[in-house]
């Protein structure tokens, strides 16, 4: 049977325009995805719309419409920009359809049977924008500790999750699942800041506002949007449900990708509720940083938003993708920079991959009319160099990746560029040309061709357009040629013929207008 892997995004507040920090999130999980299906594995990623709460209810009556219109069309919109980003999304779950909404009130009817959550009375600090209690040491200067706004002193009957009881049981779970929590500083932050000095049961119901899932049994509460929220990731797979195969095929996830905002609700809360239900943790919680401006937090207010469709409508998909992933921040918060972004694109784009295409086409058509020459297999000296130092970056590459250090799993890459540009450098293949070294010239040849589809390959993932284009270019036509089957290969291609006239892939911008363009969109 295949490998399977199961990857889920945090779901969505619908409650405006995606920016670029939260289209990071998706391409990120997209890209993974991409990843282990080029490896032939059974690969299901899940994203999808956070509809509950009271924030929802407020943001819709603003807009004039009843809640569920309004989410509807906030899904509309986010599945138009992951079209257009080439999000290969398995399923987007809605919390108000109604498959979630049923299993939602199932397992809180469970936990609730089981003695998990109880009814109590609360009161606290609750920040509504957040949908977030706290208590008093937590807030800062009397404020939201994770918004910074105004917070309203509420108490009413709830309904409580006993999060005391699991907090040994969390703790040796860690211990013993090294791989649980990535980057690894995200466990102790969540064992010093919160577990070591006391989980408090965390209130799971509210009754202050409608917009959201009732209990059965005592209808006046409604299900706090975090025990809703959560269960997204199992209830999208059918627990519970008549008809749960998938949930048997793909349950635990292989990886969940979270931002460093909500790592405390899937660090804590998260498995204790699996824990709760019995059910296995997932294998691997990626916790990302954030994407800033140079004066601070994208926020609409401060008018310091980018869009991802900006970027794409102008430079293309693959430039942010790829920008997104080998700059940004899977380990440390990284502040958007148009100067950074119009560099990679003309040197790591432009200068490095375009240009190792380019020299490449119009070689293979120089000397031997488009056919790419057939290779011998004994490699000389300095192709047997270039072959060692490609299956070692590929090696290198797979391991990083592998642990989710993105940016620096994409560096392996460009250094493979850059030793391959380097390559023609040193074979001068012009001047084995002129010396009529017939053989040499074609195992030179060979070799490019080869470290082009490998390139492709390692790409693919992150940059499907660009892949494609390498492929066809280089008359790379079957699909196994395109991905990990025959990576290591050095003897695969037959027969192949490049493109008569090399296109270059990506062209260079004028990099002083491309700043000022930014810079001023950026304003807007
Ligand atoms: O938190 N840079 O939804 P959300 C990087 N509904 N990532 C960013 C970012 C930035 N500037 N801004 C936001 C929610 N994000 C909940 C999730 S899951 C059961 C419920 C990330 O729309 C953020 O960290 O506020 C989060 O991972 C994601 O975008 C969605 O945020
Ligand atoms: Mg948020």
């Amino acid at each position: 049977m295949k490998d399977k892997f199961y990857v889920t995004t945090p779901i969505y507040y619908p409650s405006g325009r995606f920016h670029i920090g939260t289209a990071y999130t998706t391409v990120l999980a997209d890209s993974i995805k991409q990843y282990h299906k080029l490896k032939g594995e059974d690969t299901y990623l899940l994203t999808g719309t956070d509809e509950h709460g009271q924030k929802i209810e407020e943001k819709a009556k603003e807009a004039g419409k009843t809640p569920k219109e309004y989410v509807d069309e906030m899904a509309k919109m986010a599945k138009e920009l992951w079209a257009k980003m080439k999000i290969e999304y398995d399923d987007y779950i809605q919390t108000t359809e109604t498959r979630h909404e049923k299993i939602v009130q199932k397992i809180f009817d469970k936990l609730m049977e089981q003695g998990d959550i109880y009814k109590g009375e609360y009161e606290g600090w609750y920040c509504i924008p957040c949908e977030t209690f706290f208590t008093e040491t937590q807030l800062v200067d009397g404020k939201c500790p994770d918004c910074g706004r105004e917070v309203k002193l509420m108490k009413e009957e709830a309904y409580f999750f006993h999060m005391k009881k699991y907090a040994d049981k969390l703790l040796k779970y860690y211990e013993e699942h090294p791989n649980f929590i990535k980057p690894e500083y995200r466990k102790n932050e969540m064992i010093n800041n919160f577990i070591k000095p006391g989980l408090e049961d965390l209130c799971v119901t509210r009754t202050s506002f409608d917009w959201g899932i009732k209990v059965l049994k005592d209808p006046k509460h409604i299900i706090y949007v975090w025990l809703d929220a959560l269960t997204n990731y199992i209830t999208a797979l059918g627990y519970l449900s008549e008809d749960d195969t998938l949930f048997q095929k793909y349950w635990p996830a292989d990886l969940q990708i979270v931002g460093k905002d909500i790592a405390r609700f899937h660090l804590i809360y998260w498995p204790i509720f699996l824990m709760a239900l019995d059910l296995p943790l997932p294998k691997t919680i990626l916790v990302h940083n954030w994407i800033m401006m140079k004066d601070g937090k994208m926020s609409k207010s401060k008018g310091n938003v980018i869009y991802p469709e900006t970027l794409i409508e102008r430079y293309g998909l693959d430039s942010v993708r790829y920008f997104l992933l080998r700059e940004m921040p899977v380990s440390q918060d990284e502040i958007f920079s148009p100067e950074a972004f119009v560099e990679r694109y003309n040197f790591d784009l432009c200068n490095d991959l375009s240009n190792l295409l380019n020299r490449t086409v119009s070689m293979v058509n120089k000397y031997f009319s488009g056919n790419v020459p057939q290779y011998n297999g004994t490699p000389n000296n300095v192709d047997k160099e270039l072959e060692e130092y490609t299956l070692q970056q590929i090696e290198k590459f797979d391991e990083k990746w592998n642990n989710y250090e993105t940016a620096n799993s994409i560096q392996e890459i460009w250094n493979l560029i850059a030793r391959t540009n380097k390559y023609i450098d040193e074979t001068m293949p012009w001047t084995l040309a002129k010396e009529k070294q017939t053989e040499k010239l074609k195992a030179c040849m060979y070799h490019l061709i080869e470290n082009l589809r490998k390139i492709a390959i390692l790409i693919r993932p992150f940059m499907k357009d660009t892949a494609d284009n390498i492929f066809r270019q280089i008359g790379i036509k079957e699909e196994d040629m395109k991905n990990w089957k025959y990576l290591k290969d050095y003897n695969k291609i037959q027969k192949a013929q490049v493109i008569e006239k090399g296109e270059p892939i990506f062209m260079r911008l004028n990099a002083q207008e491309e700043i000022e363009f930014l810079k001023n969109v950026m304003k807007k």
